[in-house]
């Protein structure tokens, strides 16, 4: 079998990349590990910058997004027991985000893949990119008994953190950064009316919480815990009692609490691998980066990757050139260092420490002070938390 562009992984950037690529007539096969079932099921983040949203409507998978995805123009910011609002469209000249869950968008998108009739190949085992030093890559991989191979002009490693294509690269061509934050994060969600209009970040001297929503009946909260911690030794009551403790009493008064329908633990880390790009072999999204959340920047430095990579892609079949697979790498990795930096700092201001103590603490408190009350500083938030320009 041929294709144009074989994709490896059917999150949110294979599904972007495989229906942009569509649009201009290039045809991609997925090669996706899970089941259907299992990458739609997934619940991770909700928050879309406008590039993010633009990409989504110019591909024509707007529709449900903009008929229930939610208009943010702020944040706020918790700590010494008060509430801060970041005008973010004030601070911006009127751009925002918008909370629409990245599952939702996950279904939107294969959807419209499926409407296209383009090929996903679900339960894909031992993926393997190949040959993609030279000029003729190909995948290969086992389903239902048989071994298949797939020859293309490109090959896109869309396939997250633990994906094999970032492994594939031989070591000595791949250089990568890592930090490990000593804390994770304990995550809830409930059919219970969020807290706030708008996503409150807190900093306590308990740790951090944030309080964020899929839809106005549909809440998510998190609260930071010691890396060692069991999510069976926290019943719902434990996680709302803890999240309202660490709450300004105006906000911990209004949340609604109820049975939750998914509770998870997550590591924080930021990582990156350099460059993002081997001979026909680029990285896209999580298989070449991640960041802590505490800048909602993961799903969206997937989509800003997946645009530069469609831009060399179009210019490599409808041109004939590689000059846009060559910059593509260093494109996007100014990109991703920007926003490796912001969630790190985000991070760093808003979480407790175990090393740094109630010297720290002070420190968080002056900088947040800080940031609220100077313009510059709030500047510098709400330009990154929206997003900055491709
Ligand atoms: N072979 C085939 N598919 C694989 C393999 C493999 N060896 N390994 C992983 N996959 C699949 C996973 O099952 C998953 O569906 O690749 C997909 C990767 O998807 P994500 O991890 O969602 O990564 P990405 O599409 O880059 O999205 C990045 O979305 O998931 C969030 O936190 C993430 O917000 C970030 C953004
Ligand atoms: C979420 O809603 O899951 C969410 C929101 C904002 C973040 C992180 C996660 O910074």
């Amino acid at each position: 079998m041929r294709t144009q562009v074989v994709i490896i992984g059917s999150g949110p950037s294979g599904l972007l990349l495989g229906q942009l690529l569509a649009g201009i007539g290039v045809d991609n096969v997925i090669l996706e590990r899970a089941s259907r079932e299992h990458v739609l099921e997934r619940v991770r983040a909700g928050v879309l910058e406008q590039g993010t949203v633009d990409l989504l409507e110019e591909m024509g998978v707007g529709r449900r997004l903009h008929a229930d995805g939610l208009r943010h123009d702020g944040i706020s910011l918790a700590f010494d027991n008060r509430l801060h609002r970041i005008d973010l469209a004030g601070l911006t000249g009127g751009k925002h985000v918008t909370i629409y869950g990245q599952t939702e968008m996950t279904r939107d998108l294969m959807e419209a893949r499926e409407a296209a009739g383009l090929p996903t190949v679900f339960e894909a085992a031992d993926v393997r990119p190949r040959g993609f030093d030279g000029g003729a890559p190909y995948a290969t991989y086992e389903k239902d008994g048989a071994s298949h191979r797939i020859d293309c002009d490109f090959i896109a490693g869309c396939d997250g953190y633990h994906g094999i294509s970032r492994r594939s690269v031989p070591e000595a061509a791949i250089r990568t950064f890592e930090r490990q934050y000593p804390f994770g994060w304990l995550g809830l969600l409930a059919e219970v009316p969020p807290a706030d209009r708008e996503l409150v970040y807190a900093n306590h001297r308990s740790g951090f919480a944030l309080c964020s929503m899929r839809s106005p009946h549909r809440s998510r909260y998190y609260v930071q815990v010691p890396l060692d911690e069991k999510l069976q030794d926290w019943s719902d009551d434990r996680f709302w009692d803890e999240l309202r403790r660490r709450l300004p009493r105006e906000i911990a008064e209004a949340v609604t609490t109820g049975p939750s329908f998914e509770k998870s633990l997550a590591p924080l880390r930021s990582f990156v691998a350099e460059p993002m790009r081997f001979g026909r072999l680029a990285l896209v999204g999580d298989a070449a980066h991640i960041v802590p959340p505490t800048g909602a920047k993961g799903l969206n430095l997937a989509a800003s990757d997946v645009r530069y990579l469609f831009e060399a892609l179009r210019e490599l079949f409808l041109a004939k050139s590689t000059a846009g697979i060559e910059t593509y790498s260093a494109k996007a990795l100014s990109r991703v260092w920007k926003a490796v930096r912001f969630s790190w700092w985000m991070t760093t201001i808003m979480h407790r420490f175990p090393d740094t103590g109630d010297f720290g603490q002070r420190i968080q408190e002056a900088e947040l002070d800080y940031l609220v009350h100077s313009l510059a500083a709030s500047t510098a938030l709400a330009e990154n938390y929206v997003g900055l320009p491709y």
